[in-house]
């Protein structure tokens, strides 16, 4: 029995969190058992891994050492909890995962996407998302709803919030690029729009690739 793995992808303040729970909650009162994790973090090495990449007081990085950290965390999550999810038929939702990496590291931080798609290959094997979906928004948008979370949980996540407008703007270009590339798999959504009517939008892409699955 094989589930299904769908990932979450977006600049900061797309609202992927909120849309993630009220899919799990649509797909879990169909039946489906859902687990639902997080990039970087959803385990204990890869949330300690989290609070380097994430914590501000980190600092600038050398651009290999964070790709390879992002990657170190995404290993941990794919053998330990998605392999596992997916193998056993449920649905895993995570809040971001390889496209995170093309998007920032590559069309944000410009390294070399070719390489960064073998790092990727290694780290992740088989466990490729059956379906993506990218929340759409403007960056000044993103940005204002991302540092209003923060002035609330505090900035000890921000450090990609410090990154020029400049820079979330070839983020959300780069995802542009993916949706694209690959228009199969990545649906993207614009997120702007009701939170409801956006979450509507979610569940109906998703269950186009659920009954065939489920057959
Ligand atoms: P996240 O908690 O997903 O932030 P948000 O809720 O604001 O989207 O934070 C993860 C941050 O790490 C986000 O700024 C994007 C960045 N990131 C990368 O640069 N590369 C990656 O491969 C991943 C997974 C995340």
């Amino acid at each position: 029995m094989t589930g299904v793995f769908i990932t979450f992808e977006g600049i900061e303040g797309s609202g992927k969190s909120t849309q993630i729970n009220l899919l799990a909650d649509r797909l879990r009162a169909d039946g489906w058992q859902v687990v639902v994790t997080r990039e970087p973090g959803g385990t204990p090495a890869g949330q300690a891994l989290r609070k380097i990449l994430l914590d501000p007081a980190t600092g600038s990085l050398d651009s290999l050492t964070e790709l390879l950290l992002f990657s170190a965390a995404r290993r941990e999550l794919v053998s330990k909890i998605i392999a596992p999810a997916v193998s056993a038929g449920q649905i895993v939702l995570c809040d971001r995962f390889a496209d995170s990496t093309v998007a920032y590291q590559g069309y944000g931080r410009g390294m070399d996407i070719s390489s960064i798609k073998s790092i990727t290959q290694m780290v992740c094997g088989d466990a490729w998302p059956d379906k993506t979906i990218i929340l759409d928004l403007p960056v000044e948008d993103g940005l204002k709803r991302a540092s209003a979370r923060f002035a609330v949980e505090g900035h000890a996540e921000a450090r990609f919030e410090y990154e020029g407008v400049k820079f979330h703007i070839r983020v959300r270009e780069g995802f542009q690029k993916i949706a694209q590339a690959e228009p199969e798999r990545v649906t993207l959504i614009g997120a702007t729009g009701d939170v409801e009517d956006v979450a509507l939008s979610v569940y109906e892409s998703v269950k186009r690739i659920l009954p065939a699955r489920n057959a």
